[in-house]
């Protein structure tokens, strides 16, 4: 791991971005998940270093921002959102000083960092939990977490029925006969954010990682911390299908939103503060809150709480003109009114990859385990890439999807990690399936990640997918990213302003004008003529024009700009 010596002076220079306060507002923010990244020792595990290293890549790529899912000291049960201290950086991953030179190194190239916050729960390594389980019943400790007497005539019942999200009871016994509550795995118990000193926890932790020189947090289940007076029993045991349609006792409490004013002072001061370049600069935080509806998700964006909240509903979207269309005005009409931008994403490290769900017949979901037809999935996540980045706010890019990468659906059993793969009912557990580490080179032993192999095994396809493969190669899905990224920035801010004007179109065909571009998606199995908006500056696919009409192929995104 890398030695850099520790620089006294604040860690905030932005060199080359646009140093404008809003610029979160259209921001293009690309998710480093650290283990699958980049490994710089050759432990087969991905490193803060190995993201360092690869910063140019991302610069030139044309992101604005990268969010590192959590590098901090864990036992890794839940690949690190399960945190034992928020201070620290996980041996795995490096240091503090690594944490330090990448966000230096960044800064340097024009990049934010935003960094992934865990305030629901704890490893169970926590120093508090570890002292409140051997302090015994009665430990101040234990009132930080949720710690409660069984039921049933000699407590061997847990005190309510809820379930974990991974499966199975939210509730474990420990050896003195109380339970604790932990909505994800038992080795991640939830905090008490009624407690104070938890608050003032937080508080100082945001803090930490403001002095640090991030530019953002990234909220992990913001929409869990505070939880129903008295914990309530559900009632079913359907809970699963409740999650994201109803809200819970556990879930979208309205006392979050107080949490979230009083961190917003906190961000408040320390921005805007004074760039290098003279120009303000806003620090940021989005929610990880899974609502049953985007108007719900709104609440967490409102000016005095968070900035943007992830687009759930929009990532569970099929690839289907009119599906689209509905949560595209429906994302846009519930944030207008707060006035946060709507953001956009269509994979992530918990869901399964869209080259994959769209690679498979509609409505399964986001957890997928059949790989498909590859080639139509690879074709519809290109065209759906290019429809999310001329939609206005913020778009996220889940690493390798500017690859193309599908998810490894076939990963031998005595791999996987997922948590809720060893669980009961609950997530499926096939996480695993979209981590799997990138490839940066056609040939090695991990294609170009490391030196030493890789955590999860790489598929013998990946080496044409790398990074190595497809760039400079026209029409590659790596120069397709580059080029609409380069064109949604610096040529037409795209990701400016807050409505779409929709155009008419064929059935199955999206069209709607953002300033001087025509955006032209066509989610349909067949081609489609459509009038010739202009010259055409990027497509997901081949187009052909002629007499003033354009053919666009299926599951085909294009944009013209009329100016
Ligand atoms: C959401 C994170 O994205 C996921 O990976 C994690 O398992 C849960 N929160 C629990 O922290």
């Amino acid at each position: 791991m890398s030695q850099h010596s520790a620089d006294p002076a604040p860690n905030t220079a932005l060199a080359t971005v646009a140093t404008h306060r809003d610029w979160w507002r259209d921001a293009v923010i690309y998710q480093v998940y650290p283990r699958s990244f980049a490994d710089s020792n050759g432990d087969g595990m991905g490193d803060l270093e190995g993201v360092r290293s690869r910063l140019p890549y991302l610069r030139d790529l044309g992101v604005d921002a990268v969010w590192l899912s959590p590098f901090y000291a864990s036992p890794q049960a839940d690949a690190g959102y399960d945190v034992a201290d928020y201070r620290a950086v996980d041996p795995m991953f490096g240091n503090l000083l690594d944490a330090d030179a990448l966000i230096r190194d960044a800064h340097g190239l024009g990049l934010r960092i935003i960094v992934d916050l865990v305030p629901n729960h704890s490893s169970d390594q926590h120093e508090w939990f570890k002292r409140a389980l051997a302090e015994g019943p009665g430990s101040p400790l234990r009132d930080r977490y949720h710690f409660r007497p069984g039921k049933g005539e000699n407590g061997e019942l847990p005190p309510n029925d809820w379930e974990s999200i991974f499966g199975g009871p939210a509730w474990t016994r420990v050896p003195d006969g109380e339970w604790y509550l932990h909505l994800f795995a038992p080795e991640q118990p939830d905090f008490n954010w009624e407690h104070p000193a938890v608050g003032d926890e937080f508080r100082s932790i945001l803090r930490f990682w403001l002095d640090m020189g991030v530019d953002g947090f990234r909220v992990d289940v913001a929409h869990g911390l505070v939880k129903a007076a008295g914990l309530p029993d559900l009632g079913t045991h359907d809970q699963l299908k409740l999650l994201g349609n109803d809200v819970m006792p556990f879930f979208d409490q309205d006392g979050v939103h107080d949490i979230y004013r009083q961190w917003r002072t906190i961000l408040d001061e320390y921005s805007p503060e004074l760039s290098e370049q003279g120009g303000p600069h806003e620090r940021i935080f989005v929610a990880e809150a899974w609502t049953p509806t985007v108007e719900r998700t709104a609440n967490y964006v409102r000016p005095d709480e968070l900035h943007q909240a992830f687009n759930f509903q929009y990532l569970a979207t099929d690839w289907d003109a009119g599906q689209l269309r509905a949560v595209i005005d429906r994302t846009l009409d519930a944030m207008r009114p707060v006035g946060a931008p709507a953001t956009w994403v269509l994979s992530n490290h918990d869901v399964t990859r869209h080259a994959t769900r769209f690679a498979n017949e509609p409505g399964l979901g986001t957890q997928i385990r059949t790989a498909g037809d590859r080639e139509l999935g690879l074709r519809r996540a290109r065209a759906a890439t290019l429809l999310m980045l001329a939609l206005p706010g913020s778009a996220y890019v889940y690493q390798g999807e500017e690859l193309g990468l599908p998810d490894v659906v076939d990963l031998p059993d005595e791999v996987r990690q997922d948590p809720a793969y060893f669980r009961g009912e609950g997530q499926d557990g096939f996480r695993d399936g979209c981590r799997v580490p990138i490839p940066w080179t056609r040939t090695g032993p991990s294609y170009g990640f490391g030196s030493g192999g890789s955590w999860l095994p790489q598929p013998a396809s990946w080496g044409d997918l790398s990074v190595e493969a497809q760039q400079g190669v026209p029409g590659s899905t790596l120069e397709l990213y580059r080029t609409a990224l380069s064109v949604r920035r610096e040529q037409h801010g795209l990701g400016a302003g807050d409505s779409v004007e929709w155009l008419r179109a064929p059935g199955g065909v999206l069209a709607f004008r953002r300033g001087h571009v025509v955006c032209v998606a066509n989610t349909g199995g067949e081609a489609v003529v459509v009038p010739s908006y202009g010259r055409v500056l990027v497509a997901s696919g081949e187009v052909t024009e002629a007499d003033g009409e354009t053919k666009v192929p299926a599951d085909t995104t294009v944009w013209w700009t009329t100016g």
